[in-house]
């Protein structure tokens, strides 16, 4: 049975064909929800249901669970992530749209610097052309375009200001574009994108102490979004919680510390999972490390980003701590699948 999807935000309205998932049948109508990977993984697409309801069979309508990318938190709050939900009813969706914000369009950059930052982390530093007039929100990410139909993601890790925009990318072994392509790459190398993408961003009307949590370089998108609270009188208390494996892979530790004198009440708690004897500091896993310090978490807005698997683990123990979903807001590094 076929069901009719309203987007509440733009008015916008469509049918899905028995059988077909939600962004599919957007897909196919030209509506441009937001989506990533497709595959139920990223929480790109998620959407709050104002009205009806949806399963996650398959097509032919096997019962099916959950998918990663959506904790049952979420969807007990009411949210769905539309690239696999089936419609059971008639929709209203609410999906805000990144306002005020560039669509995405397709340009070709220009590599102003490419240098290590790490071991396995490597800065690149892109020019837009000025005449795309490219604004994104901090938090968005771009796709690398590879020539060939596929392409890669990465969120920019600087604050919108003129058209340089900073890249952390880490190394992916046997990785196409992170191993292969990026080695080739250097000063005035042309590089199409597209940009801005994705939803991830700063929710500043979202007003209460921060708590953000990245693994890896998760902490790129993080770090746009904290520059551009630097110096703002309106500027919350802010956590940031950055998990990795070893001391040698905090590749900007030093960086992170002078961020206390232009972020309100900053807090910065490394969290290593395999350091040595010598590390003093906290150690596990992040998520875990914020469940030690906070007992209740109901106050804060949560930011999540990196690994989909802390991503997911983080979303169900937080919500036990009183975590609301309406407030926590996650960008999880899916690897493309083609
Ligand atoms: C919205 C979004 C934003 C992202 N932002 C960033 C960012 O800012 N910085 C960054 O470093 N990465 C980011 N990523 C992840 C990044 O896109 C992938 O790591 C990248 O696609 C790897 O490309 P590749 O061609 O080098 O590897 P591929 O050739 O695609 O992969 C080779 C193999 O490595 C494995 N693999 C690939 N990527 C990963 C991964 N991330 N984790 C574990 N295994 C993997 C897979 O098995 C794959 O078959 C982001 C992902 C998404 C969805
Ligand atoms: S696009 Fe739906 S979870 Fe990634």
């Amino acid at each position: 049975m076929n069901h009719r999807v309203v987007w509440l935000e733009t008015g916008q309205s469509f049918e899905v064909a028995a059988g077909e998932a939600v962004l599919e049948a957007a897909l196919r109508c030209e509506i441009a929800l937001p989506h990533e990977c497709q595959f139920g993984g990223c929480g790109t697409c998620r959407v709050k249901l104002v009205e009806g309801s949806v399963g996650y069979a398959s097509e032919d309508g096997e019962a099916g669970e959950l998918p990663m990318g959506l904790s049952p938190e979420e969807a007990e709050a009411g949210y769905a992530l539309a690239c696999q939900a089936r419609p059971t009813s008639d929709l209203v969706i609410s999906v805000e749209q990144a306002f005020a914000c560039s669509t995405p369009t397709r340009v070709n950059a220009t590599v102003e610097s490419v240098r290590a930052l790490g071991p396995n982390v490597t800065h690149l530093r892109l020019r837009l052309p000025e005449e795309a007039g490219l604004v994104y929100h901090p938090g968005q990410y771009m796709n690398v375009q590879l020539g060939d139909g596929r392409h890669r993601s990465f969120s920019m890790a600087s604050r919108p200001d003129g058209n340089s925009v900073d890249f952390h990318v880490r190394r992916i072994p046997g990785g196409y574009f992170t191993e292969q392509r990026l080695q080739a790459l250097g000063e005035g190398c042309p590089l199409e994108v597209e940009l801005p993408l994705g939803n991830f961003r700063l929710h500043a009307e979202d007003y209460r102490p921060l708590v953000m949590v990245a693994t890896g370089t998760g902490l790129a998108p993080i770090k746009s979004m904290l520059e551009a609270l630097m110096d703002d009188e309106d500027c919350p208390p802010v956590s940031l919680y950055w998990g990795m494996r070893t001391e040698a892979d905090l590749y900007l530790h030093d960086e992170i510390q002078t961020w206390a004198d232009r972020l309100y009440e900053f807090q910065y708690v490394p969290v290593l999972s395999r350091a040595s004897d010598s590390w003093t500091g906290r150690r596990g896993y992040v998520q875990d490390a914020v469940l030690a310090d906070l007992d209740d978490l109901s106050e804060h807005a949560i930011y999540l980003c990196g690994s989909p698997t802390m991503i997911a683990d983080a979303k169900v123990a937080f919500a036990a701590r009183g975590a609301s979903m309406d407030h926590t807001y996650a960008d999880s590094f899916v690897f493309q699948m083609v």
